[in-house]
């Protein structure tokens, strides 16, 4: 395991106030991250992954235009930038580098704001009655894509060499619980899905 580090230089920006070089030391900082030697098999399951986030990206940016709730269709939106994410970290992982984790920044922070966004939808639906059917439609399909991905996740875990590759992994698939959270809470609040 080779760890790389960017070692970032203000001399490339010397007029940038004090507070955006932090800022950018910040950035160049998050970029650090760990080279990995792939195995044919963990090859091939982070290509799979990379087609269930395809579909992902592909229904929740659908969805966001079909629903009928505005609200819904923030949710969706949200969770189409975080599927795009998923997408992103695969690629950089295909590509034999393993992101460093960060749970303050990056996904992490796109997590929060996902549950959050989950949380103000399922208020407003109280106070607004019963969803669309077309909602209703959407909300289903999405919350099994994301009970179907997930346990793909959960699968491929188990096979990977690199216990780092294993976190990275497993940090998507958390984002993928709470997305089906954030659409099961939603459902909840509008008489859609009612856990007996
Ligand atoms: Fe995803
Ligand atoms: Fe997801």
């Amino acid at each position: 395991m080779i760890m790389i580090d960017f070692k970032p230089s203000f001399r490339l920006a010397p007029a940038l106030p004090l507070n955006k070089k932090r800022l950018l030391l910040q950035k160049l900082t998050d970029r650090r991250c760990f080279i990995m030697q792939l195995t044919q098999k963990e090859r091939m399951l982070l290509e799979d992954q990379k087609k269930h986030e395809e579909v992902c990206i592909r229904k929740y940016t659908e969805a966001a235009e079909k629903a009928n709730d505005p609200e819904l269709k923030q949710l969706y939106s949200t969770y189409a930038a975080q599927e795009q994410q998923h997408y992103q970290t695969l690629e950089q992982m295909l590509a034999g580098q393993i992101p460093q984790q960060n749970d303050q920044a990056g996904q992490g922070a796109g997590q929060g704001q996902g549950i959050q966004a989950a949380g103000a939808v399922g208020r407003q639906g109280m106070q607004s009655g019963a969803g669309s059917k077309i909602d209703e439609d959407l909300c289903n399909d999405l919350l099994m894509t994301e009970k179907y991905v997930s346990g793909t996740y959960d699968t491929a875990i188990f096979e990977f060499t690199d216990s780092r590759a294993r976190q990275t992994l497993n940090h998507i698939q958390k984002e993928e619980q709470q997305h089906g959270e954030g659409i099961f809470k939603y459902m909840q609040a509008h008489g859609m899905y009612q856990p007996s």
